[in-house]
């Protein structure tokens, strides 16, 4: 193998900023050329391919986003596609792709190599942390923090104005990220797609045990529940509640941006250099995850089409503590 390229593609998450600088600087140490690709699958087709060395990754552990840009490819799910985006890596020479990014980015590369025959590995990459086979996802911890932080600014003038707070947070159909920042925030509850939302326990415990023993209180909603995002609960639930001071925050794409955490750069330079050292030992076809602190080789098929589990402890211990 003497030429790799690395793209980050679907929606960005801090730290896939650390996970390229260490595939560049892996690939380098192993004297293997490496060529980045802006704007994910859609910089292959257009054939917006550098070659990187590693001072370009310089000074960008500790920043947010991506510097090689990301996008949602539409034009990568074609036939025609992705003829395209092999023919641009044929004429470079390159042998292997390293791909960072979540489900559907792991979708895109497990066809382009069956069709093509070019191998591919992935870096899971999204605050989503909803991939099979990984206890971690690069961005999942900062954005933990960043929602941690949001819900405790909105604490404070829920307290100071006795009001209710219904509190969206991103995970599109995963409820990961509203479980752990609920936990982390000290919120009286929260609603993920995992568990059945009943909305007759919320207004039960509204009546009940909120109405009782507090002035304030904040429900965190993952923007996937069943029931709807956190407008549509905070409606469901207002008309039955009309002496409650109701609002409604969503936190939104503040989530996605920010300085990764440490424990993010950590990972993300793990799975980097794991990620070329698969390809160094004839592995593709799948993603490189951690488990319990160590990097794994997971099938492509394995991460994309098994379901996560939600950690049942952490959900019933929410439930204690708010008892
Ligand atoms: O997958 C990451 C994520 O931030 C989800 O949590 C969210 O549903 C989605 O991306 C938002 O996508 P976009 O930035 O394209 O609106």
């Amino acid at each position: 193998m003497n030429n790799i390229a690395v793209l980050t593609s679907g929606g960005d998450a801090p730290g896939m900023n650390a996970a390229i600088r260490a595939v560049v600087r892996t690939a380098i140490y192993n004297k293997i050329a490496v060529w980045g690709v802006y704007r994910g699958f859609q910089g292959l087709i257009d054939n917006d391919i550098i070659s990187l060395q590693s001072r370009d990754v310089s000074n960008i552990i500790q920043r947010g986003g991506t510097f090689l840009k990301s996008a949602r490819c539409k034009d990568f799910m074609t036939k025609e596609g992705r003829a395209i985006a092999f023919q641009n890596l044929k004429e470079r020479n390159i042998d292997a792709l390293v791909v960072i990014g979540g489900n559907g980015t792991f979708t895109g590369a497990l066809t382009f190599e069956k069709e093509w025959k070019m191998p591919c590995i992935g870096i899971p990459g999204t605050i989503d942390n909803d991939l099979f086979g990984t206890d971690y996802s690069i961005g999942f911890d900062t954005a933990i923090n960043t929602a941690m932080q949001a819900i405790d600014k909105i604490r404070d003038t829920a307290s100071a104005h006795n009001r209710l707070f219904f509190i969206e947070v991103m995970g599109r159909d995963a409820g990961f990220l509203a479980l752990k920042s609920s936990i982390a925030s000290g919120a009286e509850g929260v609603l993920i797609p995992e568990v059945k939302t009943h909305l007759e326990e919320l207004h039960l415990y509204l009546e009940n045990s909120f109405k009782e023993k507090k002035s304030s209180g904040i429900i965190v909603v993952a923007e996937g529940d069943e029931e709807g995002g956190a407008y549509e609960i905070a409606r469901k639930v207002r008309s039955d509640f009309e002496d409650y001071d109701v609002r409604v925050s969503v936190i939104g794409h503040m989530q996605r941006g920010g300085s990764p955490s440490a424990l993010d750069r950590i990972n993300a330079s793990l799975m980097g250099t794991e990620a070329v050292n698969a390809l160094l030992n004839g592995h593709s076809l799948a993603m490189v995850g951690i488990q319990n602190g160590q990097a794994q080789i997971v099938p492509f098929e394995e991460a994309i089409n098994h379901k996560k589990s939600i950690n049942n402890q952490l959900y019933d211990l929410l439930t204690v503590l708010n008892a």
